[in-house]
């Protein structure tokens, strides 16, 4: 009886060790390395067309472009770090 419980207590601690690292490793805020490593131009061209047209860089002015990023942001579902990525490249490249 006694070395059943040992067991039992055992393996319980291990899901929850398992369970920390688990949630701990989905949880992270952090932007990922494949996503922080993207330049503003892949970004731009694999998020920009998943609803319409990708929008060139020439059709809006610097100024509508920081409006236009703030709106998609939100429709995209980007982090900051990647809008402000695609806006710089937008704003740039004309
Ligand atoms: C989830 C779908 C979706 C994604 C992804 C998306 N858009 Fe849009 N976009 C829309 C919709 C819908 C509209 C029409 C306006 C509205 O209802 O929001 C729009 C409109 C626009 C317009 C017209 C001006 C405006 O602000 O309404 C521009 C320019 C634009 N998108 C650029 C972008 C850029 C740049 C990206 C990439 C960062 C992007 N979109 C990603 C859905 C999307």
């Amino acid at each position: 009886m006694k070395k059943y419980r040992s067991l039992h207590t055992v393996s319980l601690g291990l899901i929850i060790l398992f369970s920390i690292i688990t949630i701990s490793s989905m949880n992270s805020c952090a932007p990922s390395k494949v996503v922080a490593a993207k330049s503003g131009v892949q970004l731009w061209s694999e998020n920009c067309q998943r609803c319409h047209n990708t929008p060139s860089p020439t059709t809006f002015s610097p100024e509508i472009w920081e409006t236009v990023g703030m709106h998609m942001q939100t429709r995209a579902l980007l982090t900051e770090a990647e809008r402000d990525k695609i806006v710089e490249f937008l704003k740039s490249a004309r």
